[in-house]
């Protein structure tokens, strides 16, 4: 990976790293420009409209399985060797996070997984934690939303539980980033009444299991 950007100059990181550590979550809404977030759109649309996407699965291993009642969206995991220069971009701004978030809150991330994903009209992922029963590597969930002009009646917010009695609700607004600590907020995507474009991903530690 090429000279991620030092922290100690990146206003924006520094801002999420004091919100982490404050209050376990952050929301930035102009983490990516329009060009960058445009460009991810467009190829998430194409590949959708290509078959490359999948009904996205609950759980792991033998419990894993598809549940439109429980998620509807659709997804194409980000591997190499078939990264566009736009996620890779993308991906090198998520790596200067992790560095600057393993330097000041000691966090221990090592790696990054994550996926496109689109929730057709009417779609939705009712509430959940975003921990696997048996591995606990994800600890930094970060989604970067790209949907330009969404509008309070498009719906699919992003309602985050912070405790039993509060909650903050994030629309999936083009170039806005939202970060919060995976095994500590539940969440859920309300109906969003339009197609609604994301990359979501976990920051994980190494953990005691086997990659
Ligand atoms: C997830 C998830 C939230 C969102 O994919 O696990 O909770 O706002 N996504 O897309
Ligand atoms: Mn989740």
């Amino acid at each position: 990976m090429s000279n991620p950007t030092p922290s100690f100059c990146d206003g924006a990181i520094n801002r999420i790293l004091d919100d982490l550590a404050r209050q376990g979550w952050s929301v930035d809404s102009n983490f990516l420009p329009r060009e960058p977030v445009m460009q991810l759109a467009t190829e998430a649309r194409q590949f959708k409209r290509q078959g490359r996407l999948r009904p996205a699965a609950v759980g792991k291993g033998a419990e894993r399985s598809v549940h439109a009642e429980i998620r509807g969206d659709w997804i194409l995991w980000l591997e190499e060797p078939s990264l566009t220069t736009a996620q890779r971009a993308y991906l090198e701004r998520l790596e200067a996070l992790r560095l600057a978030a393993n330097r000041t809150l000691q966090l221990g991330l090592f790696d990054f997984e994550g996926h496109l994903a689109i929730y057709p009209p009417g779609s939705f992922y009712r509430r959940h934690l975003d921990r696997f029963r048996r591995d606990d590597r994800r600890t930094l969930t970060a989604i970067l939303y790209l949907n330009q002009n969404w509008q309070p009646a498009d719906g699919g917010l992003l309602r985050l539980y912070l405790d039993e009695a509060r909650h903050v609700d994030v629309a999936p607004r083009g170039g806005t980033l939202v970060v919060f600590l995976s095994g500590r907020f539940w969440h859920e995507v309300l109906p969003a009444q339009r197609e609604r474009i994301s990359v979501t991903g976990w920051f994980r530690t190494r953990g005691d299991l086997p990659a």
